[in-house]
C-alpha cells in the first residue's frame, strides 16, 4: 500500500475536527503536520483545537503550527454563529498538554516542501487559503514541489453559505485562493455542491456515536453541534460534513464525480467577492485549472467514516 503525505491546512472547527480524525485513522494517509490559520474562530483557538484533537486521537505526536492570523489584505471574518465561541463547541475536551510548534506554518510548509523529494507532499486545505498562498508567495520554488492540493472552498450549483454568492473559506480570503487556483498545481475542489450531500442525518450521527470510543462519542457531539445551525439554515435532514470529505476523496475516490474545468476567484466586486466562477458548461475558452467535484455517494462515504474512525 503505498503512503501518501500529507500536510493539513486547517481552521477547526467541528468538520476540520472529523476531517483530521479521519485523516489520523487512515493507514494510506501519512499526517506530517497540521498547520494552522485564522477562520472559523481566531488563531489561538484554532491551534488549541487541532491540539485537542490529536490527543484524542493519542496522537500528541503531531506537529501543529500556527500560521497566519488574518487574509492577506483583508480584515478577518469568522463563523462563531456556526462552530460556536470556542470553534469546536459540542464535545467537552480537555485543555491539550502538547505544545505548539516554535516554528511558524508558514515556513514549516516551505521547508518541508523543499526538503522532501519533488512531487511527494500532498496539501488538503479546509480554511481559508492563506497560509498556503503566502508560502507561495513567499517561496515559488516550492510551488512545482506539491503533488497536488485537495482543499474544501468553493460552491456553484449550490450558490453560497456566507454570502449568497460565496462559500465561507473562499470569502475570507479571495486573495489567496486566487492565488492557488492560478498557481498551476493539480487541483481538487470539493465544494459546497459536494458537501451539501454528505448530511449528517440522525441515524448517520446515531452511528458514530455507537462506535462506543471516546472518539465515536466525540464525533457525534461535534457533528450534532453543527445540525443545531445548519440544518434550520438549510432545512435539510442533516448537517452537511464539509472537510472530511477532502481526506475522503484521497482515500476513496471513486466515491466521488466531478469535472476538470477552469475555476476563477472574484476579487474585487465587494458583491460577489470569494465567488468561484466555474466554467461547468465549458462556455469560456478558459484552460481547465481544478478537478471541480460535484457529487458524492454519500451512504459510502459515512459508512467509510464510521468504519475508519472506529479504529482510533
Ligand atoms: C467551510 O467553512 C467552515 O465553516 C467549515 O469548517 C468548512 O471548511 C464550509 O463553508
Ligand atoms: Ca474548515
Amino acid at each position: 500500500m503505498e503512503t501518501q503525505q500529507i500536510i493539513i491546512d486547517t481552521d477547526p472547527g467541528q468538520d476540520d475536527a472529523v476531517a483530521i480524525l479521519l485523516a489520523l485513522a487512515s493507514p494510506e494517509l501519512q499526517v506530517l503536520g497540521l498547520t494552522c490559520v485564522a477562520g472559523n474562530v481566531a488563531l489561538n483557538l484554532t491551534t488549541l483545537n487541532a491540539r485537542k484533537i490529536c490527543e484524542l486521537a493519542g496522537r500528541a505526536d503531531i506537529p501543529v503550527y500556527g500560521g497566519c492570523d488574518r487574509p492577506m489584505g483583508r480584515a478577518l471574518i469568522t463563523a462563531e454563529h456556526v462552530h460556536g465561541h470556542s470553534g469546536m463547541d459540542g464535545p467537552d475536551l480537555p485543555l491539550p498538554d502538547m505544545p505548539l510548534q516554535p516554528v511558524h506554518a508558514v515556513g514549516f510548509l516551505i521547508d518541508t516542501l523543499r526538503s522532501a523529494p519533488p512531487k511527494t507532499i500532498t496539501l488538503c486545505p479546509l480554511g481559508p487559503l492563506t497560509n498556503i498562498a503566502t508560502a507561495f508567495a513567499r517561496a515559488p520554488d516550492i510551488v512545482t514541489r506539491v503533488r497536488q492540493i485537495v482543499l474544501m472552498g468553493g460552491s456553484h450549483f449550490k450558490a453560497g453559505n456566507v454570502t449568497p454568492a460565496a462559500e465561507f473559506n473562499i470569502h475570507v480570503d479571495p486573495d489567496a485562493a486566487a492565488m492557488v487556483f492560478a498557481s498551476g498545481v493539480a487541483l481538487t475542489v470539493v465544494p459546497l455542491d459536494v458537501t451539501h450531500k454528505a448530511l449528517v442525518t440522525p441515524a448517520r450521527n446515531a452511528a458514530f456515536n455507537a462506535i462506543g470510543t471516546a472518539v465515536g462519542r466525540a464525533v457525534a457531539q461535534l457533528t450534532a453541534f453543527a445540525d443545531r445551525y445548519d440544518s434550520t439554515k438549510y432545512g435539510a435532514p442533516g448537517a452537511p460534513l464539509h472537510d472530511p470529505c477532502v481526506i475522503a476523496w484521497l482515500l476513496a475516490p471513486h466515491l466521488f464525480s466531478g469535472r476538470q474545468i477552469n475555476v476563477e476567484i472574484e476579487t474585487s466586486s465587494e458583491l460577489t467577492m470569494g465567488m468561484t466562477v466555474a466554467d461547468w458548461w465549458g462556455v469560456t475558452d478558459r484552460s481547465a485549472n481544478a478537478l471541480f467535484l460535484g457529487d458524492v455517494d454519500a451512504e459510502a462515504l459515512f459508512n467509510l467514516m464510521t468504519e475508519r474512525l472506529a479504529r482510533l
